[in-house]
């Protein structure tokens, strides 16, 4: 009999995220300084961390509701509505694993195959990745520095087609930095509502906003029944391996989103929910210390960059750089491969965040100042003997 290929179509047309090989190669190098992983370097606060435990002490160890312990649900709801003024009620919050999952369900109970998602690019990996293996299809839509990596209403609208049917907004941006200010988003609401796009508005970095004020799509009477808002505890609470996130949705989304979330998770992590309940609680002065350091990081790499002649968009959240490396007559590939090869630093190239990341590399400066300071002073020598 004629052999089957094992492995369906869709999963062998993607490709492996090329951040993978920089963290493979960095970690198997002495001495090699990372400022590759997007992750925050904090441990999670203690107090977070021993309730998690104690959840587990006093036996806690059960699925929880599906859709996630309902005292996480109010604390969720109350929090959005402080916070980011978007007002849903516990009901309708689902917590899940990590905002990845949140990500997934979206795109799961939005698309069928065929559709358009439009992605301002440069993006994280995972959107065109988990589009394609649904068989709908991703559309970059470019985004640039001469424009604060801002997704622009002229550039969404020359992306727009009769199958087009969701938009990825994910701001504070990943790699960018770059954040969508209330008249920003204002000015995509027309072009949005013409189209009848669902916006998945990926908030994992609202948090982490150093400069001008974060707002959701979700807030906004323009956009909140068109917008499914998906956030975490990963980055703003130093919880990335708890696995930890939510998300709210206009009701025919939600149910939809729920139904997948009941067959293929059941629920989130019993101790992560127990956790992110006293990280709700009692975490904010937590948050508010990250970002202050974080804030002080930047300012460190980017006036370092500056001093080096390096020119980047001084990113206003997230806690990544994006500086342009077009200057140096390498690719963005070559310059961080022999970055890497020569001064055993680790950053990402631009690229590996879609094609218009060409001619940048992202560093996160979620890193200590001393490694930064290191870092830094190992870019300055390879920069000197290119
Ligand atoms: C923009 C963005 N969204 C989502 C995620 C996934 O986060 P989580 O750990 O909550 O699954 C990441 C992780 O790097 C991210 O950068």
């Amino acid at each position: 009999m004629e052999k089957r290929a094992r492995i369906s179509k869709t999963a062998a047309m993607i490709k492996p995220s090329s951040i993978r090989r920089f963290f493979d190669i960095s970690a198997n190098t002495d001495d090699c300084i990372s400022l590759g992983i997007g992750e925050p370097d904090f441990i999670t606060p203690l107090h977070i961390l021993k309730a998690g435990m104690r959840s587990i002490g006093n036996g806690h160890t059960h699925y929880t509701s599906n859709i996630g312990m309902p005292e996480l649900r109010e604390e969720i709801s109350r929090y959005l509505e402080n916070r980011f003024n978007v007002c849903y009620p516990p009901s309708d919050v689902i917590v899940t694993v990590g905002g990845s999952e949140a990500i997934d369900l979206c795109l799961r109970a939005v698309l069928d195959p065929g559709d358009e998602v439009l992605i301002p690019e440069p993006c994280f990996v995972s959107f065109s990745a988990i589009v394609t293996l649904l068989g709908a299809v991703p559309v970059p839509v470019p985004c640039y520095a001469e424009n604060e990596f801002a997704l622009t209403a002229e550039s969404l609208k020359s992306k727009i087609t009769k199958k087009s049917k969701l938009l990825v907004l994910s701001y504070p941006n990943n790699p960018t930095g770059a954040i969508m200010s209330k008249e920003a988003l204002l000015s995509l609401a027309p072009v949005i509502e013409e189209a009848d796009l669902t916006v998945l508005s990926d908030e994992l970095y609202a948090e982490l906003t150093y400069e001008g004020v974060h707002c959701s799509p979700a807030s906004l009477p323009e956009l909140k029944d068109r917008t499914v808002l998906v956030s975490g505890f990963s980055k703003a609470f130093a919880m990335t391996g708890w696995r930890l996130g939510y998300t709210v949705a206009p009701d025919d989304i939600l149910q939809a989103m729920l139904k997948i979330h009941q067959y293929a998770i059941m629920s989130a992590p019993t101790a992560a929910q127990y956790a992110a309940l006293e990280a709700l609680k009692n975490g904010m002065p937590d948050v508010l210390e990250m970002r202050a350091e974080y804030k002080k990081r930047r300012d460190y790499l980017c006036d370092t960059l500056k001093m080096l002649g390096i020119d980047c968009y001084v990113p206003k959240g997230a806690f990544y750089a994006f500086p342009d490396i077009k200057k140096f007559g390498l690719s963005s590939d070559e310059f961080c491969d022999r970055l890497l090869a020569e001064q055993k630093l680790a950053i990402i190239p631009g690229n590996a965040f879609g094609e218009c990341g060409e001619g940048y590399a992202r560093i996160c400066y979620a890193n200590s100042i001393e490694n930064i300071e290191r870092a830094m002073f190992r870019l300055e020598q390879f920069i000197k003997e290119l």
